[in-house]
């Protein structure tokens, strides 16, 4: 399959161009640079041999992808990665994320239309869960309950645009995959997660406490009716993430269809810090804060939907996502910008 990746410079597209590629895929890439570099393109095509097309543009403007689709045909399906994702950003700027997330959505799908590509897959979060009622979250688990934040909300209206457009084109082959919480890169260290600024997640601070940028982690919350207080999640290993792209693409029927993907293993705040220190061979002092607004005690799937139908499951523990995120992170302490 020929595949456009829009966002696909970005931390999970650039994963996944390299599982395509290993897979016997080709890959073209869609991206704006907003949130990522075209270093990051570069190094797949090192670490892979292949030689990808890059379209440095705005996934809202359909004539720049209509241009770069036909000087590439055929194309066979689309990963759609390209949006904003940081949760208290989208609660200040809300219509930039409206704007964005669902305006990049959109231009997809009328491209798509238009150029007869069968095929999306859509990067959605575990977020559109909100607070669980009940655990593990499947995929029939009620969605949108305390939805407080515009980003999230950006995916739950995603997932529906998508659902509608299935049922409206018997063709259509749409599918959103519910990640968790990616961690870890790749294990030469070549390409990561790279956030601009001082990370909002767990494991890019820890990464960066570890490497000495920041001086502590601060653990929101240590009262929760959890084994240690502190909140559980399920961290996916980002190659085990991109594994379930191809599986995804390469399964995807008419239709619309959901698919959680995590290990299915709730780990805590302590339990990460604690592997991250066995990885990276040293203390990460850490300092007990309040709870952080909008958080949940847990959030972990069941996993058993993609296993049955994708014949995909996680592997790597993480411990894995640890070591794998510190090599990346000792060897680019800087990221892409000044490696
Ligand atoms: P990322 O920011 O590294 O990647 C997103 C990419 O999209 C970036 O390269 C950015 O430059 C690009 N982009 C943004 N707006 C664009 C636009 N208008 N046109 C073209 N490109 C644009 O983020 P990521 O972690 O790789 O996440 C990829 C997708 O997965 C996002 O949609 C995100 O919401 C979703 N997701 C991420 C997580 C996570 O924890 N990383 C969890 C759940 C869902
Ligand atoms: C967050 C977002 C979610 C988004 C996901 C991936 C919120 C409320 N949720 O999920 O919508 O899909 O990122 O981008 O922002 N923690 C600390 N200290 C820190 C950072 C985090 O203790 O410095 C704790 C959190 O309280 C949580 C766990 O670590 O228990 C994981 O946090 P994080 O990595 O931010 O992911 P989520 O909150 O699950």
């Amino acid at each position: 399959m020929r595949v456009l990746l829009a966002g696909g410079a970005g931390y999970i597209g650039a994963h996944t161009a390299v599982a395509l590629l290993e897979a016997g895929h080709d890959v073209l890439v869609v991206d704006d640079l907003s949130n990522s570099s075209a270093e990051a393109v570069a190094r797949v095509e090192q670490l892979t041999g292949a030689k990808i097309p890059f379209l440095a543009a705005d996934a809202r403007d359909v004539d720049a992808l209509t241009a770069f689709v036909r000087t590439h045909a055929p194309v066979d399906a689309v990963i759609h990665f390209a949006g904003l994702k940081a949760v208290g950003e989208s609660v200040a700027e809300p219509v930039r994320y409206y704007d964005v997330n669902i305006g990049t959505s959109i231009a997809i799908l009328k491209l798509m239309a238009a150029e007869g590509i069968p095929t999306i897959v859509f990067s959605s979060s575990a977020t559109v869960y909100g607070a669980p009622e009940t655990l593990p979250l499947s995929e029939e688990s009620p969605t949108g309950i305390d939805l407080t934040n515009p980003y999230g909300k950006t995916k739950r209206m995603i997932e529906e645009i998508l659902k509608d457009a299935a049922a409206a084109d018997p063709a259509l082959r749409a599918v959103s995959l519910r990640y968790f919480n990616p961690v870890g890169a790749h294990p030469s260290g070549r390409i990561g997660e790279d956030p601009a600024g001082v990370p909002n997640n767990l494991m890019p601070y820890v990464a960066r406490v570890a490497v000495g940028a920041l001086d502590r982690v601060g653990v929101f919350g240590d009262d929760y009716d959890t084994p240690d207080g502190t909140g559980q999640r399920d961290y996916i290993h980002v190659l085990d993430l991109a594994a379930g792209h191809v599986a995804a693409l390469e399964h995807a029927r008419e239709g619309y269809e959901i698919y959680n993907l995590g290990t299915g293993t709730p780990v805590t705040v302590l339990e990460l810090i604690a592997a991250f220190e066995r990885a990276a061979g040293k203390k990460i002092p850490r300092e007990i804060l309040p709870r952080r607004a909008g958080d949940v005690a847990a959030s972990y799937c069941d996993p058993s939907k993609a296993q049955r139908e994708l014949g995909w499951t996680a592997t790597r523990t993480i411990d894995e996502a640890c070591r794998d995120s510190w090599n990346w992170q000792s060897n680019n302490p800087n990221g892409y910008a000044r490696a």
